[in-house]
């Protein structure tokens, strides 16, 4: 499949793989894709992984030559400072990531992350010149009571302020992911993705018309290799933020397969 912002295969490995099985993953991701052929590696235009902070370094050396960009779990607004186990911009852009998930929403639930927090992050982040994965989605109780959009939208709208337009230049991807389908084996059915990933879209719009046509929108939440073709024929999903699919070799090579 091709779509007009590429195809994004993004792997959130969350607290998996220590250095030694990121180097093993990355060892037999070489050799998985060394068999496709070269069409179907080129499909899935971008493919990052977010390892565990301590193993970022033996990522970074492992994926060598590999079509792989490494990016980190979080990151914190503030260049440098007192903020134990924090890590900052500067301290990734030194070894080598540009990447940086904000607002997840394991963060959310369990560390305190507010669209406040998720905010400062996104803008010094991106005025640091790192790349941004936003990550917006609604509990099971919101979308019953019918808050999706309410939820969506506040969460984005705390975060896409008129200040974030002039870096709205591809650098930042906004991930739809229904909390009630992170890690629980629930799917959104393509019509749920498409009808939030279509508000999300309408949202950038009303920033500068010409970044939400370049800015992707991943879905997350219980993508495998096997659904991950039915999601991506939505018009407005362009890629996958992946948890547990993300964690074998071979399962991430299917979603590349299956794009
Ligand atoms: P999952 O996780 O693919 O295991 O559901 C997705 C995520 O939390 O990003």
């Amino acid at each position: 499949m091709s779509k007009p912002r590429g195809i994004w295969i993004a792997g959130n490995w969350k607290m998996n793989h220590g250095p030694k099985a990121a180097a093993r993953f990355f060892s037999e991701l070489g050799e998985e894709l060394e068999v496709l052929p070269k069409e179907t590696t080129r499909k899935a235009t971008h493919l990052i992984l977010f390892p565990p902070a301590i193993s970022i370094p033996s990522a970074l050396e492992s994926s060598v030559g590999l079509p792989v960009s490494i990016g980190a779990q979080n990151a914190h607004w503030e260049k440098s400072g007192a903020f134990t186990g924090e890590l900052s911009g500067p301290l990734l852009q030194e070894t080598g990531v540009n990447w940086v998930l904000v607002g997840h929403s394991e963060r959310r639930q369990y560390f305190g992350e507010t669209d406040e927090t998720c905010r400062k992050r996104t803008e010094s982040l991106l005025q640091q010149g790192l790349k941004v994965i936003l990550c917006v989605g609604e509990t099971r109780e919101q979308r019953e009571s019918n808050q999706t959009f309410d939820v969506v939208g506040r969460q984005l709208g705390s975060v896409l302020t008129p200040t974030l337009a002039p870096y709205l230049d591809g650098r930042l991807l906004i991930a739809y992911e229904p909390v009630w389908a992170i890690g629980t084996g629930l799917t959104a059915t393509p019509s749920q993705a498409e009808e939030v990933h279509a508000f999300v879209r309408t949202r950038l719009r009303e920033i500068t018309p010409a970044a939400a046509e370049r800015t992707p929108i991943l879905y997350g939440g219980s993508v495998t290799p096997e659904n991950f073709r039915e999601l991506l024929s939505c018009p407005n999903v362009d890629g996958g933020l992946v948890g547990g699919a993300s964690l074998k070799a071979k399962s991430f090579v299917g979603l590349i397969i299956n794009s």
